[in-house]
């Protein structure tokens, strides 16, 4: 629980990510009584729009996850809300909403870009003017971080330039996923596997995100990002940090940060010949851009620097309208004198869980070798217990100034860096671009 009441601004309130995801995940916690009582939410809007509608798209948003909505949920939220109008380049309207802000004598303010990161300098320089970013202040920030290297830098000097890194709080929200916070949690308490946690037993890491949707209605966006900026340098390089860094003494935020920083500093920069980029049929449609060479789907083999993962295989793997949707990190242990290898497996989506693939006797008077499994599933294991959704931890999280599960500049830096070279390589270019049926896995899959 937060004790003291915050006022969270979202710019951006009638974009797709506050319908579909902030929006909800406001009305679930408010539902359970886990804000503050007296919490407020403005959404701010460049165009005139009632409170009722956006109320009527949340419902709708909620009805079509979780097949009900809870009227008592949706009347929290009303009571909580309101839309406030503002056009992010007058400054008149700063002045407005710094005045209302002071009228509400709500002490923390959180402002939230629920925007395309082009949209935050007008916005973030105006808010600093009006004296909207001191101490009291967070601002929470949506990826993409950049375009590459450069933007990225040029994006974290803009807001630093206005916000100390205190106050600055970079979504990924795959951090805020249950089976990803249990990374560090799991590497802690089982000691059996620290000793293991080195390239003397492990063969390869590979974590993989498959999406069954394509682009939906993102054609401009995806057209611009491709697979390579959309989840690898973000989501997926967070999960690979999580995986092999050290573990920290305390899992604390401070803590984490460094080590995730030092273990993502000493990766090597990613080498073009050993990563796949393919784009799935009909997407040049899709995007009305013919020649387009975004990839929807791509494959990188990474290496690590430090002593601890001298020839470990590092893999990062992505797709859009590939057969199932699952985000996966398998952890493939050596094998020894022609045996098979075990796998450890952490399935972060859907269905999270962790398993170990152990080899025994199949029953029987044969002595017969079979591949079994070491199951945990949520479901089994923590049965009933509330699935706290990612971005409702991202809420939570920022309103209780708990920075863990937010990616900080150096790492933002440090994943850009390794991946530059892959950028500059396929940079307005088709080269070894191959295509892939939607719903089928791309033929050239592992065969870098
Ligand atoms: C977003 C990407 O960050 O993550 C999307 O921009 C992707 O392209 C989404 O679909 C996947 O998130 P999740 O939580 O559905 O796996």
């Amino acid at each position: 629980m937060i004790d003291s009441a915050p006022v969270l601004i979202i710019f951006g309130i009638t974009g797709d990510l506050s319908k579909r995801k902030l929006l909800p995940a406001i009305y679930h916690l408010l539902s359970q009584d886990l804000l503050p009582k007296d919490v407020k939410i403005i959404g701010t809007s460049r165009r005139e729009i009632s409170l009722d509608e956006l109320l009527s798209n949340v419902e709708l948003c909620v009805l079509e996850e979780d097949n009900v909505c809870d009227p008592a949920g949706i009347a929290k939220l009303r009571a909580a809300m309101e839309v406030f109008k503002l056009d992010p380049v007058s400054d008149d309207n700063y002045t407005a909403l710094s005045q209302h802000l002071d009228s509400l004598e709500a002490h923390e303010r959180i402002f939230y870009m629920s925007l395309p990161p082009v949209a935050y300098a007008p916005i973030i320089e105006r808010l600093s003017k009006h004296g909207l970013n001191d101490s009291r202040s967070r601002i929470l920030l949506e990826k993409p971080f950049g375009y590459d290297e450069n933007s990225a830098q040029e994006l974290i000097d803009l807001v630093s330039e206005h916000y100390h890194e205190d106050q600055i709080y970079r979504i990924d929200h795959y951090l805020a996923k249950e089976t990803a916070q249990n990374l560090l949690t799991f590497r802690l308490h089982n000691p059996i596997f620290t000793a293991l946690w080195n390239s003397d037993h492990i063969e390869r890491v590979h974590i993989e995100a498959a999406e069954k949707l394509g682009i939906e209605n993102r054609a401009d966006f995806y057209d611009k990002t491709g697979a390579l900026r959309d989840l690898i340098q973000s989501h997926l390089m967070q999960l690979l940090a999580l995986t092999l860094m050290d573990i920290p003494s305390h899992l604390k935020s401070h803590e984490i940060h460094l080590s995730k920083q030092y273990f993502l500093e000493q990766l090597m920069p990613a080498d073009p010949k050993q990563a796949l980029r393919a784009q799935y049929d009909g997407y040049r449609d899709a995007v009305g851009n013919p020649a387009s060479p975004t990839e929807t789907y791509a494959l990188v083999h990474l290496k690590h620097s430090a002593e601890r993962w001298q020839g470990v295989d590092i893999i990062l793997e992505t797709g859009k309208a590939l057969p199932e949707k699952h985000t996966r990190i398998i952890v493939e242990f050596k094998a020894h004198a022609g045996q098979p290898a075990n796998r450890l497996v952490f399935q972060v989506q859907p269905d999270e869980g962790i398993s170990l693939d152990l080899f025994v006797k199949k029953p029987g008077f044969d002595n017969t070798m079979q591949k079994t499994m070491l199951d945990l599933t949520y479901e089994t294991s923590f049965g009933d217990d509330k699935h706290i959704d990612a971005y409702e931890r991202v809420i939570m999280d920022a309103m209780r100034a708990d920075h863990a599960l937010f990616a900080s500049a150096t790492e933002v830096m440090a994943t850009w860096r390794v991946l530059q070279p892959i950028l500059d390589a396929w940079e307005n270019n088709s080269d070894g671009l191959t295509f892939y049926p939607m719903g089928a896995v791309p033929e050239a899959t592992g065969n870098v």
